[in-house]
């Protein structure tokens, strides 16, 4: 097949705001190029750094008014709030710490939230910003990005139409190396603040990828996770929080499964891959060949299904933007979760009901089940590895 994709769907442009995403932060960016991908919002306001001066610099290479550039996110969230142009919603990428002050204030002013994970510290403080987005009918994302590859979301359906059976087993895995050695002292500011309890929260390897496998394997199969045993290790000489983490999962419907995150696992980039098996076959995929899903059904070839060319089903399909053999990724997974949510701002703007296809990105109540995974993940391996109820 050699057509492209065919444009959002539905019709207007809205503005957005963000925080956090100044001078040399990663994932800032990342968003805003993704965003850019399918030009239905455009950036209007921010508050990038705790810095004014990094605020300036950024904002003005955005091309965004003066007015509108703020020294915090508590002064923008009230300005915002108050503007008859305000912007539609709001991107927080700041290190993890100020995640649930800034939510909670562009919630409290009216203004839906984009967050990236984890959510914030404690599973309290994540239930009190689902209650408010509810009470104020304010759509709330959460950018577990990797649930935005066709591919998953071709996995998905598989399972959700009983194509491998019941499921028994699942292995999920996050292992990368960029902290083997000491990043933290040499100058690394990503590594500085997710290796900092005050800024990353009460685990570092857990939190930051260890998330991504349980929201994946969430999102992908649907099972519920009844009980949890972990071991969080801490590798590098002076660390306080893990580095590497081994987790065991039952679930609800009785199936085990095995997660495994880790910073310090040599050879490894970003090697998050997930592999879920059933009483009729078994799905495997892995994010540095993301176009790709391994299928086996029993009695069947094994078979590798290729975007673009095997006929995903259709909301799969809906999201794969070029020809087969031309490789998508991570921008265009996160464009797919931005796509889906600013189609949901845009329908709810004029009224219209949202369906479940609407509303699939992920949202603040995964954003809640990933802080207590962190929790229950910090609370096992305290009191020595053992189970602790889910
Ligand atoms: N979804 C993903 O795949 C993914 C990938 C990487 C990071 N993340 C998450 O994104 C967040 C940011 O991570 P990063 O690696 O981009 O961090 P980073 O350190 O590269 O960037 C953080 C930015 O936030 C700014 N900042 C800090 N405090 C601020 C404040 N109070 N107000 C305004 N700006 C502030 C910093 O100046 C910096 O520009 C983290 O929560 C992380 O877990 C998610």
């Amino acid at each position: 097949m050699i057509e492209g994709s065919t444009g959002s769907g539905v019709s207007g442009k809205l503005r957005y705001g963000m925080v956090g995403g100044g001078p040399g932060a990663f994932i800032g960016d990342v968003h805003r190029k993704s965003i850019a991908l399918d030009g239905m919002a455009d950036i209007a306001a921010g508050c990038f750094s705790r810095s004014y001066e990094n605020t300036l610099a950024t904002g003005d290479g955005l091309g965004i008014a003066r007015d509108r550039l703020y020294k915090t996110f508590d002064e923008m969230a009230e300005a915002e709030s108050k503007r008859a142009d305000k912007i539609d919603f709001v991107v927080i990428v700041t290190p993890n710490v100020s995640h649930f002050s800034a939510a909670r204030a562009f919630l409290s002013g009216g203004i839906p939230v984009v967050c990236d994970k984890p959510l914030c510290f404690e599973e309290a403080e994540a239930r009190e910003l689902a209650d408010l987005a509810k009470k104020n009918k304010l759509l709330f994302g959460v950018t577990y990005t990797y649930t935005g590859f066709p591919a998953v979301k071709h996995a998905r359906e598989m399972i959700r139409r009983g194509e491998i059976g019941d499921i028994v087993y699942v292995a999920g895995e996050y292992p990368q190396d960029w902290l083997i050695t000491p990043q933290e002292k040499e100058g690394s500011k990503q590594a500085e603040w997710r290796t900092d309890p005050k800024l990353a929260g009460k685990s570092n390897c857990v939190g930051d990828i260890g998330s991504h496998v349980e929201n994946m394997i969430s999102y992908v199969t649907g099972l519920k996770i009844k009980s949890i045993c972990a071991r969080l290790d801490k590798i590098g000489p002076g660390r306080v929080l893990d580095d590497n983490a081994t987790i065991m999962v039952e679930y609800t419907n009785g199936a085990k499964g095995v997660y495994w995150s880790s910073q310090i696992a040599m050879g490894y980039d970003n090697g998050l891959q997930f592999r879920v098996f059933g009483t009729r076959g078994g799905i495997e995929w892995r994010v540095e060949d993301p176009n790709y899903l391994k299928v086996s059904l029993l009695g069947k070839p094994r078979a590798v299904l290729s975007r673009g060319r095997d006929g995903f089903y259709p909301r799969a399909q809906s999201l794969s933007r070029i020809p087969s053999g031309h490789p998508e990724g991570y921008f265009e997974a996160m464009a797919n979760i931005y796509k889906t949510y600013i189609g949901a701002l845009l329908k709810q703007k004029t009224g219209q009901a949202l369906t479940e296809e609407d509303l699939d990105f992920p949202d603040v109540e995964n954003g809640v089940e990933g802080v207590k995974f962190i929790g229950k993940c910090v609370e096992s391996s305290q009191k020595g590895a053992v189970w602790v109820d889910f």
